[in-house]
């Protein structure tokens, strides 16, 4: 199912540059599955046509709030009702000040103040030159409007039309759809800090060669990002893989199994979930060559020796937080063959409470997987789907699972 499905959003634009954004915003939100109902105000029209936005959204276009195709002639009640949320894209400066004194003198800040509001959630994508956006007064309007109710997203940085560069352009289209996505999320993690680490280990034997594995990082980055969207502080420690980061989640990069436990170590302190999907290496060369191995003469392998890594899930799992409920840890396991008797064998040997078995040949890279979760008291399958839809619904399992 496409994250957007079945959702009706009224697209708002404003008269900044930026509306020929909203082109490319209007066609995003409906490949993800929602309608568009756009509404632009006068100013946004000397930026960008209607025509341009109805062929887009397959939609007629309203501007007027005399606009007579409504039969009761309110179309600011109609389009706010039928509305899943209204999403304004761009805000200029000027609207968010209109909104924020409940003024009401075009359509579109007509729709707003009428929307129901603890229905309706309002979405506001700021654009402006970066002195506007730096004023105190649009600041000021930024809080404002954030504690009545509305969400107003970060403004990206660089450079600008008017030719100065700094912040106040809007975001991209991708990531304001991310961002909405995100808004229609249960916010089951609010205020929690998660770590999660993905992807796989490289072990060096000399500078040019290494062991690794086939692990993507895709099902972490998945819970990085379903755990953003449930309203976490969200920290992904992540082994080297080629996936990018999810919208507002912070990442750490690292090569070796000892790199990855590490940074584990220095922030686990202040979690209080932490998720275990990376497939760290059990092994590293115990000397790693200075330079290039070369091959000999008579053909002989070279003698490599191996160490054991840290298992970084075992001794999370070990420590007093952890024991005493404050952190909650999650393993994986990625089996070729009896995943429950492997699954639940390894959440006993690990001290978890909860444990996500997998069959690793067949996720490993793949977009789909199907989970088994096991804890103390029961084994549940959650059925093959896209990473994603598994990440939000094993974090609303941790979610409820959580003691603190
Ligand atoms: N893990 C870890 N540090 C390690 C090895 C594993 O944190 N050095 C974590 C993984 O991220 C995963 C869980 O432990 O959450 C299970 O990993 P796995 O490699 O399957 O477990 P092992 O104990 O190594 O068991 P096996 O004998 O199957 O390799």
């Amino acid at each position: 199912m496409l994250d957007l499905q079945n959702k009706h959003i009224v697209l708002g634009l404003t008269g900044g540059i930026a509306c020929y954004k909203a082109a490319e915003l209007c066609r995003a939100l409906i490949k993800q599955g929602a309608s568009v109902q756009v509404v632009m105000t006068e100013s946004a029209t000397q930026f960008i046509t209607a025509v341009t936005m109805q062929a887009l959204s397959n939609r007629a276009v309203y501007v007027s709030q005399w606009d007579a195709r409504e039969p009761n002639n309110m179309a600011h009640i109609n389009l706010s009702r039928e509305a899943d949320a209204i999403l304004v894209a761009p805000a200029s400066a000027d609207f968010m000040a209109k909104l924020l004194h409940g003024r009401a003198d075009d359509l579109l800040s007509l729709m707003c103040l009428a929307r129901p509001v603890s229905e309706v959630p309002l979405i506001l994508a700021p654009a402006m030159n970066r002195e506007m956006w730096i004023n105190p007064a649009t600041q000021r309007n930024v809080v404002q409007l954030t504690q009545d109710g509305a969400l107003v997203l970060d403004v990206g940085q660089g450079d600008q039309a008017c030719g100065e560069t700094g912040d106040g352009r809007m975001l991209e289209p991708e990531e304001i759809v991310q961002d909405l996505i995100a808004a229609f999320q249960p916010k089951l993690l609010a205020g929690r800090k998660v770590l999660v680490t993905a992807g796989p280990t490289y072990e060096a034997i000399d500078p040019v060669r290494g062991i690794t594995n086939l692990s993507s990082g895709k099902m972490g980055f998945a819970i990085a990002r379903a755990a953003h969207e449930a309203g976490a502080e969200v920290t992904v420690i992540a082994g080297p893989v080629h996936l990018s980061t999810p919208r507002g989640v912070i990442r750490v990069d690292v090569r070796s199994a000892q790199d990855m436990h590490g940074a584990v170590m220095s922030r686990v302190k202040e979690a209080s979930v932490f998720v275990a999907t990376a497939a760290v290496a059990d092994w590293r060369v115990s000397h790693v060559a200075e330079q290039k191995i070369k091959k000999t003469a008579k053909g002989d392998a070279p003698d490599l020796q191996f160490t054991e890594n840290p298992d970084i899930l075992g001794e999370v799992a070990k420590s007093g937080r952890a024991q005493s409920g404050e952190l909650f840890c999650v393993g994986f396991a990625a089996e070729s063959h009896d995943l429950q008797k492997y699954a639940q064998a390894k959440r006993e040997k690990k001290g978890v409470p909860l444990l996500v078995g997998n069959i690793g040949p067949a996720t490993f890279g793949s977009d789909e997987n199907a989970l088994l979760l096991v804890d103390a008291k029961s084994v549940q399958e959650i059925p093959k789907a896209n990473k994603l839809e598994l990440a939000r619904k094993l974090v609303a399992e941790i979610a409820q699972r959580m003691k603190h």
